[in-house]
C-alpha cells in the first residue's frame, strides 16, 4: 500500500509518520517540503503530488489550526481548510484512493451538554469552523472514499500544548485563572494517529466502513478541571509548582477574536461499534504525556 501524508510535522502528522509506517510505502510531507509539494496554497502543485506518486491512501493531517487568526485571515484559512481540500478530494477520487482528513468540534454551534452526534446540524461559531466544515463537505461530496475524523482539544509532547502552558505558568505565578464553562475531551495526537492506522485498514478490507467519525479521547473535562489535573499529577511527579491559586472563571472574562462553543462533547459510539476500538479515557494519555515531559525535564 501506497500512503501520500501531508502535514507530517504536525502534533497529529508527526505520530501518523510513526503510526502509518507499518501499513507499507510512507511518502510524507510537510509545507516546505522539496522533493514534491506538500504546501496547501499551491493547489495545482499539491495535485500534481498526487498524480506523480499515485498513493492508494492520502492522509492530511495538514491544516489551517490558528484559530483566532483566522478571523483576520479568513481567506488563507479557507484556502488551506477548503478551498485545496476540495482539490485533493477530486484527485483522490480520479486514483480511486481512500482519502482521511481531519475535522473538528469547532463545526458545532456549542450549546447545551449533550455529546453530538455525527448526524447533528452543524453550526460553526467562527471562521476557523467554517474553514473546517467546508472542507469536510467537499469530501463528502467529492471523494466518496473517505475516512473523516472530528476530534476535539488535541495535545502532543512534542511542540506546545495547553499543559505544559499551564505548567510553566504554574511554575512562575502563584495565581492562575483558567476558564471554567467549555467542556470537551482533551486527545492525544498519538490515540488519534493509531486509530487512524486502525481504520485505514479496516476500509481496505470493508470499503462500506469509510464515512465520517467523531474520534476523541472517553470523558469530559473542562478548561480548569484539566489544568487541576496537571497541577496534580506535576506534584506527584515531584515538580515545584509557586502556584497556590487556581481560579474557576468563566469564558466570556476572557475573550478572544474567535468565539469558542462551550460544548464540545463528542460522541464516539459510531467510532468505536464501526471498527471493534475502545478509546481510552482522557486522563490516560494526558497522564503518560506528562510521564514523558516529566523525565525529559522539558517543564522544569
Ligand atoms: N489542535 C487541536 O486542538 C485540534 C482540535 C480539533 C481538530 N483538529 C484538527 O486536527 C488536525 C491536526 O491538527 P494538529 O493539532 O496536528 O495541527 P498542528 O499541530 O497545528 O499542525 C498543522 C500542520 O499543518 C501544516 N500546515 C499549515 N499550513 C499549511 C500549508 N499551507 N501547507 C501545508 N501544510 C500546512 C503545518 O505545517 P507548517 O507549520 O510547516 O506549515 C502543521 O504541520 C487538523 O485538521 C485540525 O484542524 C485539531
Amino acid at each position: 500500500m501506497k500512503i501520500l501524508l501531508l502535514g507530517k510535522n504536525g502534533q497529529v502528522g508527526w505520530e501518523l509518520q510513526r503510526a502509518l509506517a507499518p501499513l507499507g510505502q510512507l511518502t510524507a510531507l510537510a509545507s516546505d517540503s522539496t522533493d514534491y509539494c506538500g504546501d496547501f496554497t499551491r493547489p495545482q502543485d499539491l495535485a500534481d503530488t498526487v498524480r506523480q506518486l499515485r498513493p492508494d491512501a492520502i492522509v492530511n493531517a495538514a491544516a489551517w489550526t490558528a484559530v483566532d487568526k483566522a478571523e483576520s485571515e479568513a481567506e488563507q484559512a479557507h484556502q488551506v481548510n477548503a478551498a485545496t481540500v476540495e482539490v485533493l478530494a477530486k484527485e483522490a477520487h480520479q486514483l480511486g484512493a481512500l482519502l482521511v482528513h481531519y475535522s473538528t468540534d469547532y463545526v458545532f454551534p456549542g450549546e447545551g451538554d449533550r455529546p453530538w452526534q455525527e448526524s447533528d446540524a452543524t453550526g460553526p461559531q467562527n471562521v476557523y469552523g467554517a474553514s473546517k466544515l467546508a472542507g469536510e463537505r467537499a469530501i463528502q461530496r467529492f471523494c466518496e472514499n473517505h475516512l473523516i475524523f472530528r476530534t476535539s482539544w488535541v495535545y502532543a509532547s512534542r511542540g506546545n500544548n495547553f499543559a505544559k502552558t499551564m505548567l510553566r505558568l504554574a511554575a512562575e505565578r502563584e495565581e492562575l485563572s483558567v476558564i471554567n464553562d467549555q467542556f470537551g475531551a482533551p486527545t492525544g495526537a498519538d490515540l488519534i494517529a493509531d486509530c487512524t492506522a486502525h481504520a485505514i485498514r479496516a476500509v481496505q478490507c470493508r470499503p462500506d466502513a469509510a464515512g465520517l467519525y467523531h474520534l476523541v479521547a472517553s470523558g469530559t473535562t473542562s478548561w480548569f478541571d484539566y489544568a487541576s489535573f496537571v497541577f496534580a499529577e506535576a506534584r506527584k511527579n515531584g515538580n515545584e509548582l509557586a502556584l497556590k491559586n487556581l481560579h474557576p472563571v468563566p469564558t466570556s472574562s476572557y475573550p478572544t477574536p474567535a468565539r469558542r462553543p462551550l460544548n464540545s462533547r463528542l460522541a464516539t459510539d459510531k467510532f468505536c461499534t464501526t471498527f471493534g476500538l475502545s478509546l481510552p479515557e482522557w486522563q490516560v494519555g494526558v497522564r503518560r504525556m506528562l510521564q514523558e515531559l516529566n523525565d525529559s525535564q522539558i517543564p522544569r
